[in-house]
């Protein structure tokens, strides 16, 4: 029996992974593991992808709905979506093959504040979940599974599925036994207790996943790592952006309303958050908090300075170079590094108990602060909402970050209407750009635009948009929220049809 397989009746299921995926049939949903490239199956996905494309080539039909925890990597999304074998995809997702077929029209994507997905499944508005492929760092002999490095909907997904195809992977670190948190207190209201977490490393769960055995189909073993990007070193433009936050930060210290270990952070995905976690490092901050989704290269940096005492997540979004100072590691991270079903780190219970502070990244936000996270042009989507939505809505402090200009320029960030709205005006606090940052809290509409204007627009865009306004102020039926209803767009299509919204 393989050591990682200490459950006998598991161990006999053992196959390969084209012999896992011939129990998975057209039309089926699946719910996969895997958050932001980690933790998500190798070879399954692969496999099905396979059998999609033969199944294809003799004309039969053959389409999944796929469900995971977050964005996976080419070997799932990517393998899946050029097989012609996704019909629905939910929730995040970033795979460039994956995001080209939805913006066709082709695969059906529903894009769903991450903190949601458990209790929608949980309430069958997904469908009967046919099958669970889950990645596991081990099974034990009880048949519970050690996760592996993303959490996620895994619960659920176990929970849920009539089946479950187990993928036991030997490159995961046997280390990460003692990192997991996963909650089984919850219930569906009317029947929901308070949850019983009061700071982020409170650990209220146990560290493995249970499963029935007797739905267990299928373990397949596999030795992959996981496939994660690189970040970007932070540049002029991050550091700046980052430098406005420390520097909003201070103030809010000096003013009384933040301590000096400020409140549980959460930082979104990309690369102005890995450098907000960087500028936190000059920031001089130390004994800090994180209650967040992903636990980033500047996030293991931050713990390992004793800036961050402790970081609650559901994944790791680790570069090749910082896994590997992970691994070496991991016994000094285990008692610094809470990782939870994505239902409860993205919980609004608890992040407006524990008062975070949001901080994530914005496609646009507009004169009075609504934000698109997600849209370009409003009809194209980028990759998904995440967790920002749970984290705007619920947070003490919701900030949104971005370069003031895109695509070398062409685009403003900063815009007389957005194209697509995720966070409403009543959801964000600050908007910050390498312009400046603006608080906009406490403001009605017109102040707002006001510090928008003056704070955040690039000083190419920064006249026509103080114009638009004027113009808006003295034209608009409406002076509570002034628009030019015509014009409101208008900056969107010329990127449109010149590929520019300079005037
Ligand atoms: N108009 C058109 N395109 C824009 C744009 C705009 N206003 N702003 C950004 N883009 C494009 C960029 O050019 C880039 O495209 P490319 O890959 O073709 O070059 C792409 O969007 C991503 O932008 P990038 O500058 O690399 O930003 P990022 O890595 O900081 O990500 C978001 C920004 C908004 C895409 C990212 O933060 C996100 O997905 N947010 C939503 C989810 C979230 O907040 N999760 C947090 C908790 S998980």
């Amino acid at each position: 029996m393989s050591e990682r397989i200490a459950h006998a009746g598991l161990a006999a299921r053992r196959m390969d992974a084209e012999s896992a995926a011939a129990l998975i049939g057209p039309g089926m949903t699946v719910g996969m593991s895997g958050f932001t490239g980690a933790g998500y199956p190798k070879a399954v996905p692969l496999a099905l992808a396979a059998r999609i494309g033969a199944a294809h080539e003799l004309g039969v039909p053959f389409r999944l709905r796929v469900l995971t925890g977050a964005s996976t990597a080419p070997e799932l999304d990517g393998a899946l979506a050029r097989a012609g074998g996704i019909d629905f995809r939910l929730p995040y997702q970033s795979d460039p093959e994956l995001r080209a077929r939805i913006n066709r029209g082709e695969i059906e994507y529903m894009d769903i504040h991450l903190g949601h997905v458990a209790q929608y499944a949980a309430f069958g508005f997904l469908g009967t979940i046919d099958v669970a492929v889950i990645e596991a760092t081990a099974i034990l002999s009880d048949g519970r599974l050690l996760p592996s490095t993303s959490v996620g909907n895994n619960k659920t997904w176990l929970d849920l599925a009539d089946r479950v195809i187990v993928e036991v992977n030997h490159r995961q670190p046997l280390g990460l036994d003692g990192m997991h948190d996963i909650y089984y207190g919850t219930a569906l209201p009317p029947h929901r207790k308070p949850i019983p977490l009061l700071h982020p490393g409170d650990r209220i769960g146990e560290p493995y996943l249970r499963v029935d055995p007797a739905k267990v189909v299928a373990v397949v073993e596999t030795d992959a790592p996981d496939r994660i990007g690189h970040f970007d070193p932070p540049n002029d433009v991050s550091r700046r952006i980052a430098g406005h936050l420390v520097e909003f930060f201070r103030h809010e210290i000096r003013a009384g309303r933040l301590s000096e270990k400020l409140l549980p952070l959460q930082s979104g995905v990309g690369n102005i958050a890995n450098a907000v976690l960087a500028g936190l490092r000059e920031g001089g901050f130390r004994g800090l908090t994180a209650f967040t989704e992903v636990i980033q290269d500047g996030m293991l940096a931050l713990i390992d300075e004793g800036v961050v005492e402790v970081a609650s997540a559901t994944s790791f979004s680790l570069s090749p170079e910082s896994v590997d100072e992970f691994v070496r590691n991991i016994d000094r991270y285990r008692s610094r590094i809470v990782l939870r079903p994505q239902g409860i780190a993205n919980h609004g219970e608890l992040i407006r108990r524990l008062g975070c502070i949001a901080m994530n990244g914005m496609v646009e936000a507009d004169l009075y602060g609504n934000v698109n996270s997600t849209h370009v042009a409003g009809t194209s989507i980028i990759s998904g909402i995440g967790g920002s939505g749970d984290f705007a809505r619920n947070g003490f402090l919701s900030c949104f970050l971005s370069p003031s200009t895109a695509k070398g320029g062409a685009v403003s960030a900063i815009v007389p209407m957005v194209s697509h709205v995720d966070h409403t005006e009543h959801d964000v606090g600050v908007v910050v750009t390498e312009q400046g940052l603006a608080d906009l809290r406490g403001l009605s509409p017109k102040q707002r635009a006001r510090v928008v204007i003056a704070n955040c627009v690039h000083p190419e865009y920064r006249p026509m948009l103080a114009d638009y306004f004027e113009r808006a102020c003295r034209d608009s039926r409406g002076k509570h929220t002034p628009h030019l209803l015509p014009e409101a767009l208008s900056w969107h299509q010329r990127y449109l049809d010149t590929g520019s919204m300079r005037a």
